[in-house]
């Protein structure tokens, strides 16, 4: 994809910002608990190989990530840690995850026979890692019954080319104030467990929220992602056992300015026409960039005042209408603050009726990350 370097809108990573958040998690984390950062889709915007270098430094120990691709990323860029492939790979691929020392996610018996076999022949000598994925609730992926749990565990006993070093589950409702659900995840969790004889390398039941709110269930791994970029797991349902600092900022600058005559409309449809003379300041950006189009009506921030944002927003740029006139090339904040002024990505997810997961890995890879501190 073509990035943006000559046109003036940008992603801001703060890395004391995922530093403190990483650290700070780290340090509320029983001894000897290893802090996987999650680092899939592109560090949730902010920048995988940035981000898990900044990980790092703070105290993770080792990395999650969605898809063999991104697991490969890491280690061409030299990261030496362990990795964690979250989602399902073909077993296909199990010479080369075992080749590049990465492990995969599990959740059938038929999964480890078939890359037992791809093993065999491919003459790779090291043992493919593997986590099994245990579904005790979130109903995605992972074995089902304990019973099949116990079935692969003695099958993988007997297995020399795939090493058994994790276990592991997923809430799907940590983020969220009733606990009935997680309590319910947690006794399938323990039935699970009890058909274990030995407990392997790595046991971890916790994302950002189960690390936030909940007791691990003995884990000594925790798997820390939203958290981490500084966004609470919940939106605005609990409150933060500890301050989180966004680690991203959208900037951009007003790249045109005129004033609009009244009777006159902006942008496609005409769905906006100012009712009297008005300044109206245009900005490089647009949903090309994942800057919704959905957005129209929200607002940004020039000068430390929200302005609209007017008519549609159009796929590499919108309108915004101003106080006053400004001049060309003043900054614009679409995410953080100016003055006491503050846009968080939360409000942009509340007005586009999502999560700011969504809208922080949705910044397409046509704005530059630029990084600082
Ligand atoms: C299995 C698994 N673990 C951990 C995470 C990290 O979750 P969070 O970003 O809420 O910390 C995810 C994210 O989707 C996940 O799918």
């Amino acid at each position: 994809m073509t990035i943006g370097s000559h046109r003036p809108t940008r992603l801001v990573i703060d890395r004391q910002a995922l530093y403190d958040n990483i650290a700070t998690e780290k340090a509320r984390l029983k001894p000897n608990t290893d802090l996987f950062m999650v680092v899939k889709a592109n560090g949730y915007g902010h920048g995988i190989l940035q981000v898990a270098q900044t990980a790092v430094a703070a105290g993770a120990t080792g990395f999650c990530v969605a898809i063999l691709d991104e697991a490969l990323q890491l280690r061409h860029a030299g990261f030496n840690q362990p990795i964690l492939v979250l989602g399902i790979t073909a077993p296909k691929h199990a010479a080369l995850m075992a080749e590049y020392g990465v492990s995969a996610t599990v959740g059938t018996l038929d999964w480890l026979q078939t890359a037992a076999a791809v093993l065999e022949t491919s003459g790779v000598k090291q043992p493919l890692s593997v986590h099994l994925g245990l579904d005790t609730g979130m109903g995605r992926i992972g074995f089902q019954e304990p019973a099949d749990l116990k079935g692969a565990v003695t099958w993988l006993n007997q297995e020399a080319q795939i090493s058994f070093d994790g276990i592991f589950t997923h809430f799907s409702t940590a983020d969220a104030a009733d606990t009935a659900y997680f309590k319910q995840q947690v006794a399938r969790w323990q039935a699970f467990m009890a058909v274990l004889e030995d407990r392997p390398r790595y046991v971890h039941v916790s994302n950002s929220a189960t690390s936030l709110w909940h007791d691990a269930c003995n884990g000594n791994m925790i798997r820390l992602g939203v958290a981490a970029y500084g966004l609470n797991p919940s939106g605005k349902e609990l409150q933060e056992p500890f301050a989180l600092k966004p680690a991203m900022r959208l900037e951009s600058e007003l790249v045109f300015v005129k004033q609009l005559k009244a009777g006159r409309s902006v942008s496609y449809g005409a769905t906006y026409t100012a009712q009297q003379d008005e300044w109206v300041g245009t900005l490089p950006i647009g949903y090309a960039d994942g800057y919704e189009r959905r957005l129209q009506g929200f607002h940004v921030l020039v000068d430390g005042h929200f302005c609209e944002i007017i008519g549609r927003v159009c796929m590499d740029q919108l309108m915004v209408r101003l106080p006053h006139e400004y001049p060309e090339g003043t900054s614009v904040t679409m995410v953080g603050t100016d003055g006491d002024a503050e846009i968080t990505l939360q409000d942009v997810a509340d007005y586009c009726d999502t999560i700011h997961y969504e809208i922080a890995c949705g910044f397409t890879e046509r704005i530059p990350r630029v990084y600082k501190n």
